[in-house]
């Protein structure tokens, strides 16, 4: 099982990538193969919105997000881990959200449109991540990662949703939150 790992925060070794070290930690323990992209490595923009991928598939923009879709082909499962920025996801992960388009030209143009919802290749999950403890404030992550999986034809699997942790190594004095991440990443492996 190839499983692929986008850790989406500007900060490093802030709470969501702590969170995502722990579930990749489950996951290599159960067996499975895992790569990496850190979203601030990357030198990329967002969907131009030009339609260059509507006839093939794939995007014409010449820039690092090019190494990420051999990444979503390959994957049988993504993990997307990402802070709250104002209620979404930050820029640099909506960023790659916002490419995958051209993975969602390339399923209309393959396949019959009865077929689009099929969600054949695999699974995608969400970590977020908020200061805060508002009733809503995963609504909106979710609805994007949900879409987001959708375009490259995966079922989205839920995930894992923390409220009140803000300074950057708050989620590191609460062991419940990390040995639950750790058993998530094994249950992804053992698919229950
Ligand atoms: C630009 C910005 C916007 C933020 N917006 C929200 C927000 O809308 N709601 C919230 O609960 N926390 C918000 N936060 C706080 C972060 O989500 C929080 O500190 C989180 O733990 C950061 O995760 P990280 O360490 O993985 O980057 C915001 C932080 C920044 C820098």
């Amino acid at each position: 099982m190839n499983i692929l790992g986008i850790y989406g925060s500007p900060r490093e070794k802030g709470n969501s990538e702590v969170i995502l070290d722990e579930v990749l930690r489950g996951v290599k323990e159960s067996g499975a193969s895992i790569k990496k992209v850190y979203v601030r490595e990357l030198k990329m923009s967002g969907c131009r919105e030009c339609g260059g991928c509507n006839k093939t598939g794939r995007c014409v923009v010449q820039d690092d997000m090019q190494k990420i879709y051999p990444l979503f082909e390959e994957a049988d499962v993504i993990i997307l881990s990402s802070p709250i920025f104002f209620y979404g996801i930050s820029s640099q992960a909506k960023a790659i959200v916002d490419r995958a388009q051209a993975m969602w030209s390339k399923k209309v143009l393959i396949k019959p449109r009865d077929q689009w919802k099929n969600h054949d290749s695999g699974t995608g999950y969400l970590i977020a991540v908020g200061a805060t403890k508002g009733k809503s404030l995963f609504e909106g992550v979710q609805l994007v990662a949900r879409y987001f999986y959708d375009a490259l034809d995966m079922d989205y699997g839920g995930g894992l949703f923390y409220k009140g942790l803000e300074r950057k190594n708050a989620v590191l004095n609460n062991s419940e939150i990390l040995k639950e991440a750790y058993a998530f990443g094994q249950r992804i492996v053992m698919g229950t």
